[in-house]
C-alpha cells in the first residue's frame, strides 16, 4: 500500500507544474505529459502538501465521499482555531459559510437556501441583469480592439453579484472589496501580514451586509431578491438565522467572484482561438449552452483545483490518506482525462459533456450553477450578435503570480465591425 513517503508517488511532482511559465500558457500540454508520462492518477505533490487526483472517474468519487471535507480548518497544518470568545464577525461568517459547515448542517443550509439558488429565482434575478450586459457592451461597442478583461469580465460579474444579492449601489464598493478579501484571506499561500490587512478589509464588508439583513429583517417584506429569499426560507418552523444567511454569502462571494470574472475571457478566447467553432454557434445559436460548459474543460482556469481533508484514514487506488491529510481535485486536468473524453484537447462544442465536472459534483455542486451559466449566455450572446466577425487581436496575457488561476490580465478581441 503506497503512502506519501512512497518513492513512487513522484512523477506527479517531476511532470505536474501549475505554477510553471509553461503551465500558465499551454496548460493542456502539461496535463497532457502527466497523462502520458505516467500511469498513476493520483501522486503525492510535496510542494503542496496534497495528493493530486487527476483521474476524472477518481475525481469524481473523491467530490461524493462525506469522509472528505473541504473544510481546511481539518487540515493537519490549519492555522489553530481561534477560541469561540475571541472570535471576530468575520471568523463568525467564515465558520458558516458552505464550506465550513459538518456534513449534517451543510446539507440543513443548503435544503433552506435551495430556492435562492434555483433557475426560476436566477431567471427572475437575470431579467435584472440584461441591461448590465447591454451596458457593458454599449462602453465597447464602437472600439475596433478592446480588452476583454478589463471591461466585460470586470463589470458583468460584479454588478450582477451585487444585483443578485440585493446591495444598494452606494455600497457596492466595499461588496466588492469584500469578495476580493474574502477569496484570499482563505487562500492557502496567503501570509499572515496579508491576512492582518485582509481582515480589516472584510470587516467592513461584513458590518455593511449585517446592516443590510437587519433593515430587511425590520421591513414589512424583506424583499424578493436573493437576500430576501433566504431570510423568507423555511422549512417547517425551521429558518435560517442571521449568521447562516451572511455565511451563503460569504459563500457566494468567495466562490462566485473570481470564478466569474475569469469565465468571461476564457469563454470568448477559447471560440475565438477556433473560429471553426465561433461561426458553428453563430450557425446555431441553441449551442451556447454546451458551448460555455466545453469552454470551461477546455480553457479551464484553474490552476490549484479543489481541496478535500480528510475526516479518517482512507483508501483510493490503493493508496491510504491518513485523516487531516490535504487531497487536490485537479479538475482542470480531469477535463483532460483521455479515459473519460474522445479527443479532449479539442475544443468543440457539440462534445457530448454528460457527467462533466466542471461545476463539481456531490454535496458541494456549486451553487451558483444556474446563475453563473445564465450570465454567461447572456454575454455570448451578446458578444455575438454584437461583433459576429471578431477575431484575437493577440494571445492572452496572464498573471503568473495569481494565487489560483491561469487569470487572464489582458485579452484584446479585434471587433471588425
Ligand atoms: C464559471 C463560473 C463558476 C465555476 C466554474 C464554479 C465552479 C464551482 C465548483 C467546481 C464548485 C465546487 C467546489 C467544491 O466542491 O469544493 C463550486 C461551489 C460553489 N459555487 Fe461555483 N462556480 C462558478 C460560479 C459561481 C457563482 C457565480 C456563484 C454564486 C454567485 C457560485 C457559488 C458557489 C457556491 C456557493 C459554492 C459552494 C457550494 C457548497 O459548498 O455547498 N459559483 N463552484
Amino acid at each position: 500500500m503506497l503512502e506519501n513517503s512512497d518513492s513512487s508517488a513522484t512523477d506527479f511532482q517531476k511532470l505536474y507544474t501549475p505554477q510553471s511559465e509553461e503551465y500558465l500558457n499551454h496548460y493542456r500540454d502539461v496535463v497532457n505529459e502527466l497523462f502520458e508520462g505516467t500511469d498513476q492518477r493520483m501522486g503525492w505533490y510535496d510542494p503542496w502538501q496534497a495528493w493530486i487526483v487527476t483521474s476524472h472517474q477518481l475525481c469524481k468519487t473523491i467530490l461524493a465521499d462525506e469522509r472528505l471535507t473541504p473544510d481546511f480548518m481539518n487540515w493537519k497544518f490549519a492555522p489553530p482555531p481561534t477560541p469561540e470568545e475571541d472570535k471576530n464577525d468575520f471568523e463568525i461568517m467564515l465558520d458558516n459559510s458552505l464550506f465550513r459547515l459538518d456534513r449534517l448542517a451543510h446539507r440543513r443550509v443548503r435544503r433552506l437556501a435551495a430556492k435562492a439558488f434555483s433557475m426560476s429565482q436566477t431567471d427572475k434575478i437575470m431579467a435584472g441583469i440584461v441591461d448590465i450586459v447591454s451596458d457593458t457592451f454599449d462602453k465597447v461597442a464602437n472600439e475596433e480592439v478592446f480588452d476583454v478583461s478589463s471591461t466585460i469580465a470586470v463589470e458583468i460579474p460584479r454588478r450582477s453579484i451585487a444585483r443578485l444579492v440585493g446591495i444598494p449601489p452606494e455600497n457596492s464598493e466595499i461588496f466588492d472589496k469584500l469578495g476580493w478579501a474574502m477569496v484570499r484571506y482563505n487562500g492557502f499561500t496567503t501570509s499572515p501580514e496579508d491576512r492582518a490587512e485582509l481582515l480589516k478589509i472584510a470587516l467592513a464588508g461584513v458590518a455593511m451586509l449585517q446592516d443590510l439583513i437587519a433593515e430587511r429583517r425590520a421591513a414589512d417584506t424583506p424583499g424578493d431578491d436573493f437576500i430576501g429569499v433566504l431570510l423568507e426560507a423555511q422549512d417547517g418552523d425551521d429558518r435560517l438565522n442571521d449568521w447562516e444567511v451572511l455565511g451563503i454569502v460569504a459563500a457566494m462571494l468567495a466562490a462566485g467572484s473570481d470564478t466569474a470574472s475569469d469565465m468571461h475571457p476564457s469563454l470568448i478566447y477559447a471560440l475565438l482561438d477556433n473560429p471553426e467553432q465561433y461561426e458553428k454557434l453563430k450557425q446555431d445559436p441553441s449551442l451556447v449552452d454546451n458551448a460555455i460548459v466545453e469552454a470551461l474543460r477546455y480553457e479551464a482556469f484553474g490552476k490549484t483545483g479543489l481541496h478535500r481533508y480528510a475526516l479518517e484514514d482512507v483508501e483510493f487506488e490503493g493508496i491510504t490518506v491518513k485523516r487531516g491529510e490535504q487531497i487536490i481535485i485537479a479538475g482542470q486536468a480531469a477535463g483532460l482525462d483521455p479515459s473519460q473524453w474522445d479527443n479532449p484537447q479539442e475544443f468543440d462544442i457539440t462534445r457530448d459533456l454528460n457527467g462533466n465536472i466542471v461545476f463539481g459534483t456531490g454535496a458541494h455542486v456549486c451553487a451558483g450553477l444556474f446563475l453563473a451559466k445564465a450570465q454567461a449566455k447572456l454575454m455570448l450572446l451578446e458578444f455575438m450578435k454584437r461583433f459576429p466577425n471578431a477575431t484575437l487581436q493577440e494571445m492572452p496575457t496572464r498573471d503568473p503570480d495569481h494565487y489560483n488561476a491561469r487569470h487572464v490580465t489582458k485579452l484584446l478581441v479585434k471587433t471588425n465591425i
